[in-house]
Formats: C-alpha cells, sequence, structure tokens
C-alpha cells in the first residue's frame, strides 16, 4: 500500500481518503488523545499565551516555565527522578545516547529494535551489536564479553512490528555490574502498560537507577514532542552533553501545553487505559477465532503477513472495499518487506471490531493463505 492521503481524521476511529469516510484501524492514538476537546483547548490557550514556537534553544532564550512543568510532571508519571524534553521521540534516543556514549563504548541492541536506537548509538560513536529479539540470555552473553568497555543494552519496551514485550527485568540482570545501562524505548508502552498507563517500566515494578527511559509525546499522549528520563545525575548529563538538545528548538510550547493536558487526564483516571484494554482483548479474541497471530496481551498492535504480496493486496483492497483501513505497511528494514498492522484503540465501539473482524473474514475466505507473524 502507498502512503495513505487521508484528507482528514474527523475522529479517533474515522479517516477521510479519497472522499470516502472509512473506519480506520491505523496510526498510534492509543487512547484517542490526539482527538480530546481538553488537550485543544489546552493547546488553543498556549498558542494565544506563548505564540507558535519559542524560535531559540531552551539553553538560549528559548526554554519556558510550560517545558519546565512538563518535564517534572513526565518524571514523576514514569517514576523517575528527572526528565528531559526532545523534539521527538527519534531525537529522545540520540539525546540519551549522546550523554551515554563517554563512559559506555558498547551498544547492545535488540535485534528487531525500532531504527532510531540503533541509528542513534552507532551516531554517537558506540560499537553497536545486536542480540536475539527479546532474549536476555543473548544480551547477557555479549553484556559479559564486553564489560570491561561500558555497556548499555537498549530495546524497544512493546515490539510495535510483532507486538512482543521486552524481558526487562531479565536484560537489568544481564547488566555488568559496572559501567552499565539499561535504555527502554517506551514509544509503544508509555500510555498503554502499568498503572493510569504509566509505561512499561513502573508496569514491570522496577525502580532501578540503571534504568533511562525514552519516549514519545506523539502516540498515547496524542501530542508531539518526546522525553528522556532517568536519575537526575543521567539526566544533567544528557543537558550538558546532547548537542541535539542544547542547538535545537524544543517542542512549540503550545503543544507542550496540550501534552500536560493529555497527562493531567491519564492521572486522573485511569478510564481510557482500560478501554483500551478491553478493546485489545475483544480484538485479539476476533483474530483467534480468524487464526490470525495474536500480540502479547494487552497490546493493542495487531500484526500479520501472508505468504504472497498478491495475497495480501487482495486483501487488503478487500478490507477497503468495506470501507475499513486496515493498513497493509511496505517498510523495508522492518521485520519483513510488508505486513498488515491492524491498531485497535480506546475510541473504538465493540461493534466496529466486530466490522473488522468480519470484513477480515470475508476478504480472507478468497485468499486461501495461511496468515503467519509477521517477521
Ligand atoms: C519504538 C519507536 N521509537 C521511536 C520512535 C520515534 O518517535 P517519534 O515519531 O516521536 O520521533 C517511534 C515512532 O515511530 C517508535 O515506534
Amino acid at each position: 500500500m502507498p502512503r495513505i492521503p487521508v484528507e482528514s481524521w474527523p475522529t479517533p476511529t474515522t479517516a477521510i481518503v479519497e472522499g470516502r469516510e472509512l473506519l480506520a484501524f491505523g496510526g498510534c492514538n492509543y487512547l484517542g488523545l490526539a482527538h480530546e476537546p481538553r488537550v485543544h483547548a489546552a493547546i488553543s490557550a498556549g498558542l494565544c499565551r506563548l505564540g507558535v514556537t519559542t524560535t531559540a534553544s531552551r539553553e538560549t532564550t528559548g526554554n519556558t516555565l510550560t517545558h519546565e512543568a512538563l518535564e517534572a510532571e513526565l518524571a514523576a508519571f514514569l517514576g523517575q527522578e528527572s526528565a528531559i524534553l526532545s523534539a521527538e521521540g527519534y531525537t529522545a534516543n540520540f539525546m540519551a545516547c549522546q550523554a551515554l556514549a563517554p563512559e559506555r563504548g558498547i551498544a547492545l541492541v535488540d535485534a528487531r529494535a525500532h531504527r532510531s536506537i540503533r541509528n542513534a548509538a552507532s551516531a554517537a560513536g558506540m560499537q553497536v551489536f545486536d542480540f536475539e529479539h527479546l532474549n536476555a540470555d543473548s544480551a547477557r552473553w555479549l553484556a559479559a564479553r564486553h564489560a570491561q568497555a561500558g555497556v548499555v543494552v537498549l530495546t524497544d519496551s512493546v515490539f510495535a512490528a510483532d507486538g512482543g514485550i521486552a524481558p526487562l527485568a531479565e536484560l537489568l540482570k544481564a547488566l555488568p555490574s559496572h559501567r552499565s545501562t539499561l535504555l527502554v524505548d517506551d514509544c509503544h508502552g508509555f500510555c498503554v502498560l502499568g498503572p493510569h498507563g504509566r509505561g512499561s517500566v513502573v508496569g514491570a515494578g522496577i525502580d532501578d537507577p540503571r534504568v533511562v527511559i525514552t519516549t514519545t509525546l506523539a502516540k498515547g499522549l496524542g501530542c508531539y514532542g518526546g522525553t528522556v528520563a532517568g536519575r537526575g545525575e543521567f539526566v544533567r548529563k544528557v543537558r550538558e552533553r546532547a548537542w541535539v538538545y542544547r542547538s535545537s528548538t524544543p517542542v512549540p510550547p503550545p503543544i507542550a501545553e496540550g501534552a500536560r493536558a493529555a497527562l493531567g487526564l491519564l492521572r486522573e483516571s485511569d478510564s481510557m487505559v482500560m478501554k483500551l484494554r478491553t478493546n485489545a482483548a475483544h480484538l485479539r479474541e476476533v483474530f483467534g477465532r480468524l487464526g490470525l497471530p495474536q500480540p502479547a496481551p494487552g497490546i493493542p498492535i495487531f500484526t500479520f503477513a501472508l505468504d504472497k504480496d498478491e495475497q495480501m493486496e487482495h486483501l487488503a483492497a478487500g478490507v477497503l472495499k468495506a470501507g475499513i483501513l486496515a493498513p497493509l505497511i511496505d517498510y523495508p528494514g522492518g521485520p519483513c518487506p510488508r505486513y498488515f498492522r491492524v491498531v485497535v484503540n480506546a475510541a473504538h465501539t465493540p461493534a466496529q471490531i466486530d466490522r473488522l473482524g468480519a470484513a477480515l473474514d470475508a476478504a480472507l475466505s478468497g485468499v486461501e493463505a495461511k496468515a503467519r507473524a509477521a517477521g
């Protein structure tokens, strides 16, 4: 499927494409917060009060109380001492690696980690080795071999391409005792896992000074930007060492106000997160009935592939004909070149999930192909 020319996305579950209203199962708007009126109101108020952008780095004249307040709120929510904002989730990994590289020369990266993690580690000058996907023993073996050079183990918390969850507690145990860090990219765990969506680290009950969290504000939180969170001493190093932070313009202040409002809603109530989990369980049941692969329980990302391109195109076209957007992703460098990535969010109704199931069922019966996990 080529890039989708979306005309508008009026609700978290509706996309208008080429004049047609489609029931949408794409994107990572897990809680529907990108469409939340209270978030929009905070962005509008922030726009009037602070302008579109700071027009300068925070280390010159581009700092605002809004940025500082958001950092304090993110740190508390993620269960960390301190946090620093980044322009995006991608940049958060660069910032963290720029701060880590002087003392840690070796990056051990999950073989299916997001591209930004590997890019960040090699751009920071670390020597990069892959460990087997989700395999803490493989990470431990490499960590023991390279312990003298200082080691960072880097992993996604939730893998969007296959719905897998990283074994964080085991990866922590794999770290050498000296000069070592576990970097968790929580882009798909933040707002999804843990109590109130506080993320994979709080969710796993981990409170460890060797953990650094990076995440985006553009998925579950429905806004834009990112953050690096960890111990105060480490975050100070990020501020001092990460030129990608020091020499660039921060998240626009109105968007930071929107992110503060979104976080406030999450702190107030876990109802959106619980609804997301109910919907993920419902779609799991539907996928199970259709013989399609399922992610770990609680994960809202459902991926699969068919043997042949023509079969996948036939399936995508069949579902689209039924008025549903279930994206077939062309993703060189992903787990396989093409795969379906279906994402359920908190705003979907049970009837909409059943409608997707019926459309997949009808379209699959025409292709006579066995679905397999992506990757
Ligand atoms: C695991 C992971 N890390 C980092 C990023 C980059 O985040 P952002 O889109 O905010 O730059 C993404 C987004 O696709 C992601 O899925």
